[in-house]
């Protein structure tokens, strides 16, 4: 790469038209595609990517650290490390796919899924301990899950995870634990409910290539405490989301840009010794929240 002087900010006539004839050229590379999807995809991104070039002037210097800096998220990314989702979580670019495929009005908020969800999660029944000895405050959770008609769900299949106090998932240990993590099922009036931990804030992985992303331009890799649900039944679309603790300090600065008003719920501190739900003797101070959980229609996607 030859070092060269800064791109002017106004090119002239002709090298607008060599611009704008390289990006029709390259949009119309793509009539044989295998698919009009694929060929709207292909087109709409070559538009958006040139776009971007020409409306930054994007100097050698800078597309060269660009791929740079995508070839350190291929090199850290493995079977356990995505370093791309994280990009895409921290440009706002999993949120707004979740907007432009959730925009079912009378159902429950989706949000981001996270790299922490694991298929095989330990059952509990109504009432259980997802916690499963993961460190944190005792939290009972509990709600109903309905359809958008206000009819109660049986067997809705719940997935929760979280983070324990000191901010880390089971998973994060890599000595095998199972904790903070489990699903059960919706009874037949649609409830549910189960002993969690209170969620505490966390950072994003931020050891890698996004976590220099976010130094550099001083963004905190803080998330907002959260509860994750992954919700499902058969009729049903899927719902993906969490519940965010109200008065976390970082609600309005996740930084994944997860958290959606409707998903801020109180956790009420309950003090040393207070009567539980289920009559589980706790030891100190506990907390409890309500979610009452909406589904949209199925729309077979
Ligand atoms: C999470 O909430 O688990 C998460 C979401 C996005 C990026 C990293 C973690
Ligand atoms: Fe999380």
């Amino acid at each position: 790469m030859t070092d060269s002087p800064s791109p002017s900010p106004f090119p002239s006539p002709a090298q607008v038209a060599r611009e704008e004839a390289l990006v029709r050229e390259v949009v119309a590379s793509f009539d044989g595609a295998s698919s009009e999807r694929l060929k709207e995809l292909l087109g709409a991104l070559t538009r958006h990517l040139h776009g971007f070039v020409r409306e930054t002037r994007l100097t050698e210097a800078e597309w060269a650290a660009a791929i740079a800096f995508l070839t350190r998220c291929g090199d850290i990314t493995d079977a356990k490390r995505q370093e791309f989702i994280l990009l895409s979580d921290v440009l706002g670019v999993s949120m707004q796919t979740i907007a432009v495929n959730n925009s079912y009005a009378d159902a429950t908020e989706a949000t981001v899924m996270g790299p922490f969800f694991v298929d095989e999660s330990p059952h509990v029944p109504i009432g259980g301990d997802v916690a499963q000895g993961a460190s944190g405050q005792p939290c009972w959770v509990e709600g109903t899950v309905r359809d958008t008609d206000g009819k109660p769900v049986a067997g809705a299949r719940i997935e929760v995870w979280e983070a324990d106090e000191d901010g880390f998932y089971d998973v994060q240990y890599g000595d095998g634990r199972v904790s903070a993590r489990g699903h059960l099922f919706s009874d037949s009036a649609g409830r549910y409910a189960f002993w969690a931990v209170t969620p505490t804030p966390y950072p994003i992985p931020d050891d890698g290539p996004v976590g220099e992303l976010l130094q550099a331009v001083g963004r905190s890799p803080m998330r907002a405490s959260h509860l994750h649900f992954k919700v499902s039944a058969p009729g049903l679309h899927t719902l993906v989301t969490h519940i965010f603790v109200r008065g976390c300090e970082y609600l309005d600065r996740d930084s994944v840009f997860g958290v959606k008003e409707s998903l801020i719920r109180s956790f009420e501190e309950q003090p040393a010794g207070a009567a539980t739900p289920d009559g589980r003797a706790v030891e100190g101070k506990w907390s409890r929240t309500r979610f009452d959980i909406v589904l949209a229609p199925d729309r077979g996607m």
